[in-house]
């Protein structure tokens, strides 16, 4: 349903619709699918999804804010329905953008890929971020280290923690019927980010330092005996 719900969203994403109106949309398609937005009140979190345009790394809240004409957003959807939540995100361009603006869209969704085919049963998150980071810094980008990926399940957030650098080897292990995501941010300067309390919440919505562009794709993603499968596959 979260990967459902992308794909429903995506031909609203244009030049001159409001971020509120994309929350709107999303929150009357997941009623209609008689399913529950998560971030809605999820730890006073005021909106059904996050909406994180060009510099905001993630967590933006949707507001009256306009897309425009070579904007960047990602929007990051998650769905509870009959006890479980799902958790997937896409970087969308807004009418034409530039090649830059392009080309960091296109790192962050190979590097979520990449990171995804790094898991082993019985691998560990380090084989994950390690993967990443080394991808996403050889094209000249950095990774975004405080917040990354999470167990998920019948709890939005859990263990284990799923870094986007690492060492291989090191960290969580993966055990088979563990659900998690993995949702690399990345950056196109300075991996150092800037925290923004969210009025009457307790998360943060967090932006570059340098002002430069952030983008992040994310999939929820389950272990098994044999490998892994990817849940939130439209
Ligand atoms: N969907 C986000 C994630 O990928 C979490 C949003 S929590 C919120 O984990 F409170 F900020 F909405
Ligand atoms: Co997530
Ligand atoms: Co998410």
């Amino acid at each position: 349903m979260a990967a459902d719900t992308l794909v429903y969203v995506e031909k609203f994403v244009k030049p001159g619709v409001s971020l509120l109106e994309i929350d709107k949309i999303v929150y009357d398609y997941t009623l209609s699918q008689n399913a529950v937005p998560a971030t809605l009140g999820y730890h006073g979190y005021p909106k059904s999804i996050c909406t994180s345009v060009n510099h905001v790394v993630c967590h933006g809240v949707p507001d009256n804010y306009l897309l425009k004409e070579g904007d960047i957003v990602n929007i990051d959807v998650t769905t509870k329905f009959d006890g479980f939540f799902g958790d997937s995100s896409k970087t969308f361009a807004v009418g034409k953008v530039s090649e830059s603006a392009q080309k960091i869209i296109d790192t962050a969704k190979e590097a979520m890929e990449i990171g995804i085919k790094a898991i082993t049963p019985y691998g560990t998150t380090g084989d994950i971020g390690f993967e990443i980071n080394k991808f996403v810094t050889r094209k000249g980008y950095s990774t975004v280290k405080e917040i990354g990926g999470h167990g998920i399940g019948r709890k939005f957030h859990q263990d284990p923690f799923v870094p986007s650098f690492g060492k291989k080897g090191k960290g969580e292990k993966l055990i088979p019927f563990y659900c998690l995501t993995v949702e690399p941010m990345i950056n196109e300067g300075t991996d150092e980010i800037l925290e923004f309390p969210i009025p009457g919440s307790s998360h943060s919505h967090y932006e570059t330092k340098d002002k430069k562009l952030s983008a992040q794709f994310e999939h929820t993603i389950l272990i098994t005996e044999s490998g892994y499968e990817i849940l939130t596959l439209p």
